[in-house]
């Protein structure tokens, strides 16, 4: 298996497509530090779906968006594994209202959890990626960086800033062995979903199957067989790309 002794952090992966992501690293070899901030049993039972696949797995809550969270959450990696090998920047949070309804705080409270923390994570992940001479880091984006998405102003600014971020770490990074890249969901389907209004037409932000040129949502599998893959020897020439897998979603005007 091809990530068998590897160790992969994914933060936010409790639930939705963090929890997607690390099972699939999982099911190909990888042991996984797994993180949540609010939200202690679906982590707990990511952790036991993984030991059921042979692999060890350890259960880190801490907040992503709180530089002491993120040192305690390598900290406590680097006690259980002494390495890493793999980080996926995958926790989100953020204010959906529109742009004249939002508060500084909602700002600060985005950008910190989903775009500040992918650079001090990375700060905390190189020594321990150092430890193997090589790594691999994707952040998880979303077409809202680039689209214009009702209610999403912070979280579109704040996915831009992690677009940003993952350019300057792929060029800073690559003399040091580590491969850095993005991956950009369509609408994915999980519990984020909950937090957008459903249209009157019963649709939700008009991001139905119907018109996903791929003919089906995208689901959080998609994604972490993207993620996967970009940390792979295969990829290795693929260097601060943000992958859109969106079934084609954004490449059609609606
Ligand atoms: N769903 C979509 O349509 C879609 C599309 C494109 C991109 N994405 C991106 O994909 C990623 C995952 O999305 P999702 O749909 O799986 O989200 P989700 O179901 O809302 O899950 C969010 C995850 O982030 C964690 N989290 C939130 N704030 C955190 C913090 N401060 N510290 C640590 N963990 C925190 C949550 O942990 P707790 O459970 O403990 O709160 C949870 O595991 C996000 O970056 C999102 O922007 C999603």
């Amino acid at each position: 298996m091809e990530f068998e002794g590897k160790v992969a952090l994914i933060t936010g992966s409790g639930r939705g497509i963090g929890r997607a992501i690390a099972l699939h690293l999982a099911e190909r070899g990888a042991d996984i530090v797994v993180n949540f901030f609010r939200n202690r049993t679906p982590a707990e039972d990511t952790a036991a779906e993984i030991g059921k696949l042979g692999r060890k797995a350890i259960v880190v809550k801490a907040d992503i968006g709180d530089p002491d969270g993120i040192e305690r959450l390598f900290a406590e990696t680097e006690l259980a594994f002494g390495a890493l090998d793999i980080l996926v920047c995958n926790a989100a949070s953020g204010y959906n209202r529109p742009a004249m309804e939002q508060r500084v705080k909602g700002w600060d409270w985005t950008m910190n959890i989903n775009a500040r923390s992918a650079l001090f994570c990375a700060q905390h992940a190189v020594p321990l990626m150092q430890k193997r001479g090589r790594g691999y880091i994707v952040n998880q984006s979303s077409i809202g960086s680039q689209r214009v998405l009702p209610e999403y102003v912070v979280v579109g600014a704040s996915k831009a800033a992690l677009e940003a971020v993952t350019r300057y770490l792929a060029v800073e990074l690559a003399p040091l062995g580590i491969v850095v890249n993005a991956v950009s969901g369509g609408t994915v389907l999980t519990d984020a979903l909950k937090h957008f209004r459903v249209l009157e037409d019963g649709s939700i932000l008009g991001s139905g199957a119907e018109r996903v040129p791929a003919g089906r949502m995208v689901m959080p599998e998609d994604i972490a067989n993207v993620v996967a893959f970009l940390c792979t020897p295969a990829a290795e020439m693929i260097r601060g790309q943000v992958i859109v897998v969106d079934g084609g979603y954004t490449l059609t005007v609606h």
